[in-house]
């Protein structure tokens, strides 16, 4: 494992306002605003139960960014090991320095960094691989996809499940752009374009400091909107055994409430987030 440097300056901007100046972490905006690592972790507990009946031990985060994910993994428990894979050493310094340093050694010990891309052959096995926040949306070819598919299955141990989570709805084909307000800030996420012809979009997440000027296009992903039956169709086509949707409830005023479950009929709507788990 690469040894931590003491400063990252890289993920750091400055914009001038007037005579002020804005300094963001946009890492720690974007933790702040979109993911929610313990949530995650229990639903893969649940659903590894659920679905093996025993309890997973590896876990491997592709696409893995800071790899909160993977951290909060192998806090969680100590038989927990975790392999974060990215491709970008920029956020592997950040989550070197502002996570993985924070733990103690043991558990340090239990989770292995590896800089490369998903689709590069032998990545380390795992008895759950998870491709989340739509990652696996930067391919936009079948082949590629199909190739990235095939990688995860044959590195899935015996009883190995994949876990991706999918966006759509009828908002995702207008350019929009939602805004939500945090404490300290507000999250942006802008949709700039989409061509039916080729399913392909244009995001950006932007982030407004209260009292200072909006940052734009903090981070951007070109992707391509893949749909269920789209994947569901790929990864059986891998050799994955069976496939599971697990649906999002919702609150009496219709928003997403953040509770799971398994079904086999959707509900249409401007907006939903699933998840797909793939068994070995
Ligand atoms: C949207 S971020 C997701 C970060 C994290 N998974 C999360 O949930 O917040 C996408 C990440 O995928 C990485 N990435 C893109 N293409 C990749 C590839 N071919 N192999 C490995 N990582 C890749 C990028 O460097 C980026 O950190």
């Amino acid at each position: 494992m690469a040894k931590a440097k003491s400063k990252d300056k890289t993920i750091r901007r400055r914009v001038s306002k007037r005579n002020t100046k804005a300094v963001i972490d946009k890492y720690d905006l974007y933790r702040q605003a979109v993911q929610s690592p313990e949530t995650d972790v229990d639903f893969f507990k649940r659903v590894y139960k659920e679905l093996r009946g025993s309890s997973a031990e590896i876990f491997r985060e592709d696409f893995c960014g800071t790899f909160l994910l993977s951290t909060t993994w192998v806090k969680n428990r100590p038989q927990h090991k975790a392999v974060a894979v990215d491709i970008d050493p920029e956020p592997l310094e950040y989550g070197r320095n502002h996570y993985w340093q924070k733990l103690p050694v043991l558990t340090q010990k239990r989770l292995k960094i590896f800089e490369g891309d998903v689709l590069a052959s032998r990545l380390p096995e795992a008895d759950i691989v998870a491709a989340l926040n739509f990652s696996y949306f930067v391919f936009k070819k079948r082949s590629q996809l199909r190739a990235y598919f095939s990688n995860v299955f044959n590195s899935l141990r015996k009883k190995g499940l994949f876990v991706l989570d999918v966006f759509g709805g009828t908002q995702c084909t207008d350019a929009i752009e939602d805004k939500e307000k945090r404490p300290g800030f507000t999250y942006f996420w802008d949709q700039e374009s989409f061509d039916p012809v080729t399913n392909e979009a244009l995001f950006h997440i932007h982030f407004q400091l209260n009292g200072s000027k909006k940052i734009e296009n903090v981070f951007t992903y070109d992707w391509r909107m893949w749909s269920i039956p789209e994947l569901r169709d790929l990864l059986d086509e891998v050799g994955f055994k069976r496939t599971h949707i697990y649906w999002e409830g919702t609150t009496r005023n219709g928003q997403g409430d953040g509770k799971f479950s398994r079904t086999e009929q959707g509900e249409a709507c401007l907006s939903w987030i699933a998840y797909i788990v793939a068994e070995k």
